[in-house]
């Protein structure tokens, strides 16, 4: 059975001063595993992102995506983003620190030299990309990062991606 550190405080516990601390830590822990949920509240209203001027996708996600150097997606992929995405990931995809940094996000096919092997490596990023995006992160009941799936179109988390890749930290 894996061992919790909380009976050995209670161990300690005689000690009104070690009990003190022993509740301040706890209390840090709290706040520490509160603070991603509060990320999925507050501003977190999805944008609406018009992508219209884009060839309809259809219902069925492709795991490669289809517009990966579209003049027309990249623009749009580069609002949607800072209006869904920037606020945890950064502004222009520069990472404070909060959430990964996105311009990292294929980084290791870029040191690929064959260049069928870096196609594969970035049509398996994508399909990462998109299912991440789809479902977002939670872990033990926090929400890192929220759900996309319904809330926004395919068309535009591909988008996203076009413009991600003109961010990349490692150009192809
Ligand atoms: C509320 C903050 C928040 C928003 C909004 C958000 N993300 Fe995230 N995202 C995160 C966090 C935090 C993680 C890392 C989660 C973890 O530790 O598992 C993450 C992880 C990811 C990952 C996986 C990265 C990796 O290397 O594992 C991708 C891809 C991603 N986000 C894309 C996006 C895109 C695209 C959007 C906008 C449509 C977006 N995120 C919106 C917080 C956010």
């Amino acid at each position: 059975m894996k061992r919790t550190p909380i009976p050995v405080s209670i161990r300690f516990a005689a000690s009104r001063r070690v009990a003190a601390r022993a509740s301040a830590v706890l209390l840090a822990l709290c706040a520490c595993v509160a603070a991603p949920v509060a990320w999925a509240h507050g501003d977190v209203t999805p944008q609406a992102v018009d992508t219209s001027a884009l060839p309809k996708l259809g219902e069925q996600w492709r795991a490669e995506n289809p517009f990966r150097g579209n003049e027309t997606a990249v623009k749009i992929g580069t609002s949607a983003y800072n209006q869904n995405c920037a606020r945890c990931h950064g502004l222009e995809a520069i990472s404070g620190g909060m959430a990964p940094d996105l311009r990292k996000l294929d980084g290791e096919c870029a040191t690929m030299k064959d260049a069928g092997r870096r196609a594969a490596c970035v049509k398996e990023i994508d399909d990462f990309y998109s299912s991440t995006v789809r479902a977002g992160r939670s872990r033990n009941g926090a929400v890192y990062m929220p759900p996309f799936e319904g809330v926004m179109s395919q068309e535009a988390v591909w988008s996203i991606k076009a413009y991600l890749e003109t961010r990349r930290e490692k150009p192809f």
